[in-house]
């Protein structure tokens, strides 16, 4: 404890005399905060429980701190919560090392832990590198039940965060979550976990908003991205998704509870080998909206349900009380959707809400083809109201509006980075040539 006491004095008083110095960057290695009994121990959370303090509580107010973790040293480390706020409002931590958790559950310290690595009202964090997360999820997800195993990397009632290029590898349930944040962007990340793992999330979001997601691939065993309640201001751009379930909206509204998600951009994404690609799920029941969706430049490989609303979801043939409630689905746009679904389930899927429904789904140029071209693809269609033109497979919806005019132009090219085939189709199906029946 002493001999720890006087390393740490002495990495202040070397970050102090750099401060005296002028320096507007400090610059701290976790060898630093290690000593000989550490090296050999195979426990280094004190390390970084100590470089955590003097990153966050230093007095490099309005200076950068950092703290790197260099390539080739690998830490094993229990759950750690770092805890803002913290004195300066630029912290830096870079990994190009392994940091791992103990293999084994026993060895977590404390079974009942949400996270492994917890960030708490943290502002100002830059997290980034070339290095690799491993939570040995492997010996949770058979031992114990989903709702006691913690996620991997957690942010909650953070601000100002980046975290970028580092890959996570096996969390024993969602890799990363992000709850009660703003203005935090994950970009060029890896998760990665098999596809038979259970409940293993790639990113959840809730309570939370500003917040993008860019270029990254996320390989797990459910769902890429879930977007979960009091979300909003939420942008996804080039992600590549699979194996898993797709990018989600819900569930929401579980319990009867009151959800509203609002504002979500998924653009330029890719689905490979996922049971889903956009889907959004709500429980009967439920309250509150979903609204101002976009789906947009999204490329299938072997999707199985490329498009879905699910508003039954969970649904177990029970008749609904009457007056039940849903969470309200609206304004919700597909566009430049290409590539190939598995057609053994309806491709295009709008399960809604008898009584609420969903309203204003606009569907535009879904270009999808059975990768298995004996078998056509199919849709299924209960309560939306659906607004679509250029879709290659018949849509028959309760409310349907064609709007693709007669003497309609080439379609516009998607936005940039990747451009889909400029040329409309030379003949629509004659499915699609539906005249409008809005009874609404
Ligand atoms: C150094 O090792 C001693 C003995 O194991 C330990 O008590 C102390 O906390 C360690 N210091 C640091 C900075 O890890
Ligand atoms: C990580 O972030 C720091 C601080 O913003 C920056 O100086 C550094 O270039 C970044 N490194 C990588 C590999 O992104
Ligand atoms: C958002 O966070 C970034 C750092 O990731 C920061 O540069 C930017 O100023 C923040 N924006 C606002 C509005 O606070
Ligand atoms: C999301 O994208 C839109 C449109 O490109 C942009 O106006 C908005 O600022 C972005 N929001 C975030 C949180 O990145
Ligand atoms: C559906 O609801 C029941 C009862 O609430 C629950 O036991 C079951 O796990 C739920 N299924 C799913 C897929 O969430
Ligand atoms: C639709 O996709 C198929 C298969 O990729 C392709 O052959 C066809 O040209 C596409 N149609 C349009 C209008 O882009
Ligand atoms: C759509 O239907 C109208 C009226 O029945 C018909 O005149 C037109 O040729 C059809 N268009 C296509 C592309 O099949």
């Amino acid at each position: 404890m002493y001999i720890g006491f006087k390393i740490l004095l002495l990495v202040i008083l070397i970050a102090l005399y750099h401060l005296q110095q002028g320096d507007s960057h400090v610059i701290l290695s976790i060898k630093d905060f290690l000593n000989d009994s550490h090296s050999t121990n195979v426990d280094h959370s004190k390390a970084f429980q100590d470089a955590w303090k003097a990153l966050c509580g230093g007095s490099g107010r309005g200076r950068e701190l950092s703290l790197i973790i260099h390539a080739r040293e690998t830490y094993t480390i229990q759950p750690q919560l770092f805890e803002g706020p913290c004195v300066s409002p630029h912290i830096h931590i870079q990994i190009d090392g392994t940091i791992e958790a103990p293999r084994m559950v026993k060895d977590w310290g404390s079974k009942k832990t949400e996270c492994w690595l917890c960030f708490g009202r943290v502002t100002g964090l830059v997290l980034n590198g070339s290095g690799v997360l491993n939570s040995h999820g492997e010996s949770w997800w058979s031992s114990v039940g989903v709702s006691s195993r913690p996620a991997a990397v957690r942010f909650s009632g953070c601000q100002n965060i980046l975290y970028k290029g580092l890959t996570q590898i096996n969390s024993p349930k969602n890799h990363i979550s992000i709850t009660s944040c703003t203005n935090t962007t994950l970009s060029n990340i890896h998760l990665i976990a098999p596809l038979t793992s259970p409940n293993t999330d790639g990113i959840d979001i809730s309570s939370s908003h500003n917040i993008q997601i860019l270029s990254s691939s996320i390989k797990t065993g459910d769902d890429c991205i879930a977007i979960q309640g009091g979300s909003y201001d939420i942008n996804i751009t080039s992600v590549t998704c699979g194996p898993g379930h797709g990018i989600s909206i819900g569930s929401l509204g579980k319990g009867g509870t009151s959800d509203i998600v609002q504002n979500v951009n998924v653009r330029h994404c890719t689905f490979t080998g996922t049971k889903n690609g956009a889907r959004i799920k709500t429980w009967p029941g439920g309250q509150g909206f979903v609204k101002n969706i976009l789906y947009e430049d999204i490329t299938l490989i072997n999707a199985r349900f490329p498009i879905i609303i699910d508003q039954r979801y969970n649904y177990s043939g029970q008749k609904q009380s009457a007056g039940a409630t849903a969470v309200k689905v609206s304004g919700v746009t597909y566009k430049y959707f290409k590539g190939t679904v598995v057609a053994d389930v309806a491709a295009i899927k709008l399960d809604c809400d008898q009584k609420s429904g969903c309203d204003n789904i606009v569907m535009d140029n879904i270009n999808i083809t059975s990768s298995s071209p004996r078998t056509p693809l199919t849709s299924y269609c209960k309560f939306a109201h659906v607004i679509s033109r250029f879709v290659s497979i018949p849509i028959k919806c309760d409310y349907h509006v064609n709007v693709q005019p007669p003497s309609a132009k080439p379609y516009a090219e998607p936005p940039a980075p990747i451009a889909i085939s400029a040329t409309p189709y030379a003949e629509l199906p004659t499915a699609l040539n539906l005249t409008s029946h809005d009874t609404a």
